[in-house]
C-alpha cells in the first residue's frame, strides 16, 4: 500500500488547549518510540488531542474505533477475491505500521482479548507485525506509534485490560478540564459569548455533582458544546440545555427532574 492511500495530516491546526504537560510528554513518546493510552471520561478531548498531535508530529492518523466484533482481520488485513484472484489487502493497523502514521485505537477495552494481542509485538523493542496470513512480518516505520484510548469508569471489570496489555503503555490521565479552560473551550466550539459559555460551565459542573444521587453517565464537555450550538443557532437557552446536556444523560424520572430544576436555575 502507498503512503496515498493514508490520509495526510489536517493542514492547519485542530484547535486544542492543552492542560498541563501533556503536548511535551507526548511529543517525549513518539521520539522515543512508546506506546500511548489516554484515559478519561466520554467527551473530554481524547480524540481532539491525538488529531492535534497527529498534527503537531506532521503524521498522518489512522483511528479505529474498537468493538466486540473487531476481529484480528480487521486490524490487519485479509485475502478478498476480484477480478484478477484472490488478493491479499491491509488492514487500517498494517497501512499505519508500514508508512509510520499514528494509529489511535478508541475504545479499545470493547475489543475482545484475543484481538488485542495483535498489538503486542508492536509496543516492544520488536515493533514488528507478525501477519500469520502470509507470513510476512512488517516492521515498523519510523514515526508508527500506537495510541489507546478508554474509559476507566465505563467498563465492567471484565472488560478491564490484561496487565500484561496495560504495561505496555505510558499512560495520560484525562478529565474535564478546570472551569476557566473548558469556558474557554465552550465558547470556542460552540462560538458562543464569553458568558453564555461560564453559564453552561457552571451548569455542567453542578450537573456533574449528581454523580453522587446516581447519575452514572455525567455531561462531558462534548454536550456542554452541543447546548452551546444549539442557541448559537437560536434554541431557547433552557431548551438547548434540556435538548442537548439532560435528555442524553438519563431516562430515570428523578435524576431529569433534579437536572430540569438545575437548569432552570441557572438560567432565569
Ligand atoms: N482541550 C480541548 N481543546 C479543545 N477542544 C476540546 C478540548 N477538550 C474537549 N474539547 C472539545 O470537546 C469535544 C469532545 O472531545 P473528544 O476529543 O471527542 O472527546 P473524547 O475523545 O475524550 O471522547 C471535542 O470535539 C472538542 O470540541
Ligand atoms: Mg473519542
Amino acid at each position: 500500500m502507498r503512503r496515498a492511500d493514508l490520509p495526510a495530516p489536517a493542514d492547519s491546526a485542530p484547535y486544542y488547549l492543552p492542560h498541563a504537560g501533556e503536548v511535551a510528554l507526548f511529543e517525549q513518546c513518539h521520539q522515543r518510540q512508546l506506546a500511548v493510552m489516554l484515559k478519561g471520561p466520554t467527551g473530554c478531548g481524547k480524540t481532539r488531542f491525538v488529531e492535534y498531535m497527529a498534527w503537531r508530529l506532521q503524521r498522518p492518523l489512522v483511528t479505529i474505533s474498537c468493538h466486540d466484533d473487531l476481529s484480528t482481520a480487521d486490524l490487519v488485513g485479509r485475502f478478498l477475491i476480484g477480478a484478477a484472484g484472490t488478493a491479499w489487502h491491509d488492514g487500517p493497523l498494517t497501512r499505519a505500521v508500514r508508512e509510520g502514521a499514528i494509529c489511535y485505537l478508541d475504545e479499545v477495552v470493547e475489543a475482545r482479548q484475543d484481538t488485542v494481542v495483535v498489538l503486542h509485538p508492536l509496543t516492544d523493542h520488536r515493533r514488528m507485525l507478525p501477519i500469520d496470513k502470509t507470513g510476512e512480518t512488517v516492521a515498523a516505520a519510523a514515526g508508527f506509534q500506537l495510541v489507546v484510548s478508554y474509559n476507566p469508569g465505563y467498563q465492567r471489570m471484565q472488560k478491564d485490560m490484561k496487565p500484561s496489555t496495560r504495561q505496555r503503555f505510558v499512560a495520560f490521565d484525562f478529565d474535564f478540564p478546570p472551569p476557566e479552560r473548558e469556558a474557554a473551550i465552550v465558547e470556542h466550539e460552540g462560538a458562543v459569548t464569553a458568558s453564555l459559555a461560564h453559564a453552561l460551565v457552571t451548569l455542567g459542573n453542578r450537573l456533574r455533582q449528581l454523580r453522587d444521587r446516581g447519575l452514572a453517565e455525567v455531561p462531558s464537555t462534548r454536550l456542554l458544546i452541543a447546548a452551546a450550538r444549539l442557541i448559537a443557532g437560536g434554541i431557547a437557552v433552557q431548551d438547548a440545555c434540556n435538548a442537548a446536556i439532560v435528555s442524553p444523560l438519563s431516562d430515570e424520572p428523578a435524576l431529569v427532574g433534579a437536572m430540569r430544576d438545575l437548569v432552570k436555575a441557572s438560567f432565569i
